[in-house]
């Protein structure tokens, strides 16, 4: 079997995702206990204990989540659909301890001052963010106050540099990866998300482009969010991982003798207004109580992938991981059997 360094598995013919791929340790560990390693990433001017930020989804990333991910380390996007921008903008600076709003290409100068007492994280919240409109937005929006600005959304490296130009300070990376999501469906765009992180982590080496790179959809398990990071990605974004706990907006809903949350796409009809292009899709997930467990969870996935990997840090993860692509039959034979 022939094991992959992260230049050799973006030149593999075929686009791969997370299922098809394994961590494999080469070296006998040093690490004596998974409490050892250490998580602690720099991410536009913030430290966080654990690489984990929350999809800008009006059933994910409210108040609570921004707040109470803040608290456990990681970082909350607000989103852009619900009240939960008003309401933060009228929440005293003493209380707040929310980093990152997202906007839409029409948020005007005025808005924008008022977030900008908040927070000084800005993501321009759209599908494709290789657009001449995202572009201009960015710039402007760079003209006009100093935020670090989050553009999405791409599937490889080709255009990195002009997001950069534009002023971007990191990307979201993955189109028709997301668990609710019919992009590729509905256009035939998109690859697999292993091979997205892949392609704009190693175009960013290559170009020596100054760019953070986040890991966004697809990603269902610690494991994932253990090779997204280990092929090169600064952080991770979740929707789904993080939907159905007691933090994301929205009500618990009794069904079948069994509590759920409801869980959609941010093109989804629900979300859009009538007569928009859907490319999402609506559903609930089972109710998982509070987002730490979720966050712990990770962060015990992830030290125990470092311990494994014998490395201290993500950092020496991204140096020494290697991979191995998967047949389908070594995927299933790794998957819990009834
Ligand atoms: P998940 O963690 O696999 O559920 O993916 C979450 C990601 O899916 C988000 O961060 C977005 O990038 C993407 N996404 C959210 N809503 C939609 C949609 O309606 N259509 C397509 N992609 C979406």
């Amino acid at each position: 079997m022939k094991l992959y360094t992260r230049e050799e598995l973006n030149t593999y013919p075929l686009s791969l995702t997370y299922d098809d791929l394994s961590l494999v340790p080469t070296e006998i560990s040093r690490i004596k206990s998974r409490t050892e390693p250490v998580t602690k990433v720099r991410f536009l001017g913030y430290d966080l204990g654990l690489p984990v930020i929350s999809s800008p989804m009006d059933t994910v990333s409210g108040i609570n989540m921004c707040n109470e991910l803040d608290r456990l380390g990681c970082l909350g996007i607000l989103n852009r659909f619900d009240s939960s921008l008003k309401e933060f903008s009228s929440t005293s600076l003493k209380d707040n301890k929310i980093k990152a709003a997202a906007v839409s290409l029409k948020t005007d100068e005025e808005l924008l001052s008022g977030i900008r007492e908040k927070c000084d994280i800005i993501c321009i919240d759209t599908a494709n963010a290789s657009n001449n409109e995202v572009l201009s937005k960015c710039e402007e929006i760079k003209s006009w106050f100093d935020f670090k600005v989050i553009v999405g959304n791409i599937a490889n490296g080709l255009m990195l540099q002009q997001l950069v130009d534009a002023g971007a300070d990191a990307v979201r990376v993955g189109i028709g990866g997301g668990s609710v999501c019919t992009t590729s469906i509905q256009t035939g765009i998109g690859i697999g998300q292993a091979s997205s992180v892949l392609d704009v982590v190693q175009q960013r080496q290559e170009k020596k482009i100054n760019i953070s790179v986040i890991a966004d959809g697809g990603i269902k398990s610690p494991g994932d969010a253990a090779k997204a990071l280990a092929l090169g990605a600064d952080v991770v974004m979740l929707g789904r991982m993080l939907a159905g706990t007691k933090e994301t907006p929205g009500e618990i809903i009794k069904y079948n003798d069994q509590l759920w949350k409801k869980y959609r796409g941010s093109a989804s009809f629900g979300v859009k207004m009538k007569g928009e292009f859907i490319e999402g899709e609506e559903t609930m997930v089972a109710y998982k109580g509070a987002v730490g467990n979720v966050i712990n969870s990770i962060s015990d996935g992830l030290r125990s992938a470092l311990s494994y990997m014998n490395c201290m840090t993500i950092a020496e993860l991204q140096q020494k991981a290697a991979f191995a692509v998967l047949s389908n039959s070594s995927f299933l034979e790794r998957l819990p059997k009834k």
